[in-house]
């Protein structure tokens, strides 16, 4: 399973990337908001930037919710940088978009998914990933892991090619239940990829072991 960083932020990119687990990277608006980027060269800039730190896909969203607008803008961020994947949103325009993306062998991601019948037209297009929101659904009290499992379903039943890119993850247990369900990537905030490096046994076996020898060496001084 692929491991995607979910966020805009250089530093948290560069401490994914420097811990050396880092598959790529997913922004969206908001995120590139979050981080005071606005402006056609400022934001080109800054996908350069993220593009210079990782060595997989980064995911860089249009505005433009027409289909032209989709096509003109999805272009301009395509030829950035062979790393880019143009993001665009589950709607009639955006699906269209990601046809004729997908025939100019452009890598696509289908965002803002939170039905089985979305992702499904999002293969049928072509889409080179397509990313169900699973926090959000829970936010609302729906199986997001669910909906997961239902893509899987559909996706092997007809051999799509589409990658499975969950998104909208909140811990380490959405991690853990992507990752038995199949889902092919995920992407997350960094703090709940590093909270799998987490179990007290673990901390409290390694202070043992330190203990242990250091009781023994204080022993032979
Ligand atoms: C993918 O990049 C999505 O935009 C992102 O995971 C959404 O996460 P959120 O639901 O926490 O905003």
């Amino acid at each position: 399973m692929k491991f995607f960083i979910d966020t805009a932020n250089l530093k948290d990119i560069q401490e994914a990337q420097d811990f050396g687990i880092l598959d790529g990277v997913t922004t969206n608006p908001t995120l590139m908001a979050k981080e005071g980027i606005s402006g056609d060269n400022h934001v080109k800039n800054h996908y350069l930037a993220i593009c210079a730190i990782v060595d997989g896909d980064v995911s860089a969203e249009v505005i433009a919710t027409d289909f032209e607008g989709m096509i003109s803008e999805g272009q301009e961020l395509a030829i950035l940088n062979e790393k880019i994947v143009v993001k665009v949103p589950m709607t009639k325009d955006g699906i269209k978009a990601i046809k004729y993306f997908s025939k100019k062998g452009i890598k696509t991601n289908c965002t803002l998914v939170f039905s089985a019948g979305q992702a499904l037209l999002a293969a049928k297009a072509g889409a080179t990933y397509v990313s169900p929101f699973i926090g959000r659904l829970d936010d609302i009290s729906v199986d997001g892991l669910g909906l997961i499992n239902e893509i899987r379903i559909i996706y092997d039943n007809y051999g799509f090619t589409t990658q499975i890119l969950a998104a909208s993850i909140r811990n380490s247990t959405h991690i853990l239940g992507c990752a038995k369900i199949g889902a092919d990537v995920i992407t997350s905030p960094l703090s709940a990829i590093l909270s799998l490096l987490k179990h007290p046994l673990t901390e409290s076996g390694l202070d043992q072991f330190l203990a242990d020898h250091k009781r023994v060496a204080d022993q032979n001084m």
